[in-house]
């Protein structure tokens, strides 16, 4: 196991009803910036909770955070927020709100381009603090230090990361997801899974509680994410969906292990050019990357395919390719498709995912930093 260094600062609030401890969390003399998307949450009560919680709170509303949430609509949201003289964040709905929240915080009070701060790696001091409320297990913004924002001007999907832009807590309760579409369940699941395999499927370095609790996650998310599709009213489903989303990503099994991520950053691509939503571009991606590194990934595709597919095979080479069908099926059971084609894009999208990839240096990818150009190309003409 490598060396780590783990805290986590987010305080969880789980389960139902929980939104009404907003206002114990948050310094009475603030002034907050409610900040939230096209309007779900006035279709589900969020809106009517969070307001109530916020009674006797000084606060302005800003909502129209877009998914894919653009610098362009965030550079309003920051005027505001100088204006106001806002010095707190209370994000209310999926990740790209929450995203943009922490874009927001770094902003605040940084004096030079905003954009320098996911293009440049900028540093920036002293952000805001947030809450968050969130909506849409998937992400696990809600509890980790991570944003993506894109620039619509330029076509680019960009990230930054820094635990000081972490959410001091967030509300997760389970009945604010039951009015989610069919698509957006699908699409976090398909997420979450894709989390945990970009800091599981690597390879052994003797670290059996990181990987005992990614397994357990994965076969949450196989088993609760169809349940959740055919039955969105059940609360304990949805409370396993929530808990698993949230604890793929927040730090927790990934320290001290290798990680991946190339999926994600060739994914982001696809967004940046097409529009596809996050998860749809993960689910294009991952199969056709297993394939083209089950050599260097052989033995975490064993154990995956062992561990939590529960497969069986009369040789190693047909367990890791029953793994890989696996994982592909379990995207498409979740109505998620798994291929270029299925999304109306043309061949040619291929050479447009590799210049952009090009263009963010996006020169060696992976664990073994072993995917370079030639090998996104490889697995992108696999996964056409
Ligand atoms: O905008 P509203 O009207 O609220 O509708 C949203 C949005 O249209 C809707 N929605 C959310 N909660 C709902 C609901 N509709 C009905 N009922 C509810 N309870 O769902 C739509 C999608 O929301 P969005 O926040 O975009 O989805 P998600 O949580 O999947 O976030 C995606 C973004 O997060 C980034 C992605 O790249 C993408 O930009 N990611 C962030 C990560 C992180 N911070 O760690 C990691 C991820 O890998 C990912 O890259
Ligand atoms: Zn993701």
């Amino acid at each position: 196991m490598n060396n780590f260094e783990f805290k986590n600062q987010t305080e969880i609030l789980f389960g139902k009803g929980q939104a009404s401890k907003i206002s114990e969390r948050i310094p009475t003399d603030a002034n907050v910036l409610f900040l939230y998307g096209g309007g779900s949450i006035k279709k589900n009560g969020v809106f009517d909770d969070v307001t109530k919680a916020l009674k006797g709170f000084s606060y302005v509303e800003f909502s129209g955070v877009e998914p894919n949430p653009t610098f362009e609509t965030l550079l309003k949201a920051l005027a505001v927020i100088e204006e106001q003289n806002i010095d707190f964040i209370l994000a209310v709905g999926g990740g790209s709100v929450i995203d943009g929240a922490k874009f927001l915080a770094a902003a605040a009070n940084f004096d030079g381009e905003p954009w320098d701060i996911l293009e440049k790696g900028a540093q920036f001091s002293n952000p805001l603090p947030i809450g968050a409320v969130l909506t849409l297990p998937a992400t696990g913004s809600e509890s980790n230090g991570n944003s993506v924002v894109t620039k619509k001007a330029t076509q680019q999907k960009l990230a930054f990361g820094h635990p000081s832009v972490q959410p001091v807590f967030a509300i997760l309760d389970p009945v604010y997801t039951f009015t989610l579409p069919s698509k957006q369940i699908s699409n976090g699941t398909v997420d979450a899974f894709v989390h945990v395999i970009e800091q599981y499927l690597t390879y052994p370095v003797n670290s059996p509680i990181q990987d005992g609790f990614a397994e357990t996650i994965l076969r949450t998310l196989i088993q609760e994410g169809p349940k959740a599709l055919q039955n969105p009213k059940d609360y304990d489903t949805r409370a396993n969906v929530m808990w698993a989303a949230t604890m793929a990503l927040n730090g927790l099994i990934g320290q001290g292990v290798p990680q991946d991520w190339a999926t994600h950053m060739i994914g982001h691509e696809f967004t940046a050019l097409y529009g596809l939503d996050h998860a749809q571009t993960l689910a294009i991606v991952l199969p056709a990357l297993m394939r083209r590194q089950k050599q260097q990934k052989r033995a975490k595709i064993i154990q995956l395919g062992t561990e939590v597919f529960k497969l069986e095979a009369n040789s190693e080479d047909a367990l890791v390719e029953a793994t890989i069908d696996a994982t592909q099926a379990f995207f498409e059971q979740m109505q998620v498709k798994t291929h270029i084609s299925d999304y109306g894009l043309e061949k040619s999208a291929v050479d447009e995912v590799l210049a952009k990839l090009k263009e963010n240096a996006r020169f060696k990818l992976g664990e073994h930093q072993d995917i370079t150009l030639d090998v996104s190309k490889e697995i992108l003409e696999m996964a056409y």
